[in-house]
């Protein structure tokens, strides 16, 4: 997976479209739910569970996705694995991702998570990996858009709640056909579109592109959101600015740091955010939420799960690096929690806020 490249910071003061009008067009709103802040949580499979999730909600979120669900798989799954499958469902600020390539399993699993509570179903047609597009699904579907609008108005009339499609600006160069897409998307009953700014042949290299996403917000009426690249307030401010988006969502961005779409809200509206974690109160977010995943997760799988997410936070700390190396291997998480306990009242402050 690429590293997030940081863009070059933009002042606040040379935005005064978007800073005057806050973010977007302030509140988004999809059926009968508001979702303010528009700053949303990319689903990142692995990575966005249950409790990464929450830890994001403690700060707040507009909405914060599921790791995508397989449909055929879930649906044939037996009931004490769909069980299993923490969701988010009865969440109004967790969205439920599906995916697939037969409109029947599609309208099935939608069917059977929105009884269990999911309170927006979103299509996954972005995902660029190889196992999924080989089988015609995630952003596979956007070369054959007839194909996809079978699976989205399959899903829309199987569902009550508001159906949203996340997707990406085409499959290849010669491919942009998102607005399109879009367009009919939105015929079908689609109520929100997420545009991942780059082709599925991008995969994740070079740089999303903002300024491509206007196209699908010109075409459609629904609220059209900005994803690629987003890490902080002066990167949403650009995509704002350029793709003209309602709002944005962030995925690798928020790795190691879940308030920064709290963050990201406040500034782009031009206040200041005071409640970054420091000392003790960061210690205090990566202890429950390892916590939470040693739960989830029980204490085996719990601990090797929580690895990548302990690195990412301790790699923005000063001194963490160190602590990280210490733990990075141990399977007891008990030791896991103690070494931490101990040595992140060693650690420095965040190696960005003490720059
Ligand atoms: C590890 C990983 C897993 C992802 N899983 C999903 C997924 O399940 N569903 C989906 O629609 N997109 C998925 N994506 C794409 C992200 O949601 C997002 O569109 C992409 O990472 C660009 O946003 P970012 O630059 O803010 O990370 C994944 C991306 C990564 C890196």
């Amino acid at each position: 997976m690429e590293q997030v490249k940081l863009l070059p910071k933009t002042c606040l003061c040379c935005t005064p479209d978007i800073t005057a009008q806050g973010l977007g067009n302030l509140p988004v709103t999809v059926g009968n739910l508001t979702l303010d802040p528009p700053v949303f949580l990319a689903p990142l499979a692995g990575i966005t569970d249950l409790p990464f999730r929450k830890a994001v909600l403690r700060f707040g979120a507009g909405l914060v996705v599921s790791e995508m669900v397989a449909s055929q798989e879930m649906v044939q799954a037996k009931p004490s694995t769909r069980a299993r499958a923490e969701l988010g469902f009865g969440n109004d600020r967790t969205s439920v991702q599906i995916a697939g390539r037969e409109a029947y399993w599609m309208a099935e699993c939608a069917k059977l998570v929105a009884d269990r509570g999911a309170r927006i179903v979103d299509i996954n047609m972005g995902c660029p990996a190889k196992k999924v597009t080989t089988g015609y699904s995630g952003s596979a579907l956007m070369k054959d858009p007839d194909h996809a609008l079978t699976l989205i108005d399959a899903v829309v009339g199987a569902v009550e709640v508001p159906v949203t499609l996340k997707m990406r600006l085409g499959w290849d160069d010669d491919c942009l056909n998102a607005a399109d897409i879009a367009k009919r998307a939105e015929e079908a009953g689609v109520q929100m579109i997420t545009i991942h700014g780059r082709t599925r042949c991008q995969f994740y290299k070079g740089a999303a592109d903002w300024g491509a996403i206007s196209a699908v917000k010109a075409a459609v009426n629904i609220p059209v959101i900005a994803n690629g690249d987003i890490t902080d307030s002066h990167s949403a401010i650009q995509a704002l600015k350029l793709s003209k988006s309602d709002g944005v969502m962030v995925g690798r961005g928020a790795q190691g740091q879940p308030w920064v779409l709290a963050q990201i809200a406040a500034e782009v509206s031009g206040k200041t955010y005071t409640r970054v974690p420091q000392g003790s109160d960061l210690a205090d977010v990566i202890l429950t939420h390892y916590e939470d995943m040693i739960r989830f997760y029980g204490p085996e799988l719990g601990v090797r799960n929580a690895r990548k997410h302990l690195t990412w936070y301790l790699e923005l700390l000063e001194g963490g690096m160190e602590l990280r190396n210490l733990i990075i291997r141990e399977r007891d998480a008990n030791v896991v929690m103690r070494h931490l306990i101990d040595g992140l009242k060693n650690c420095g402050p965040l190696i960005e806020a003490a720059a």
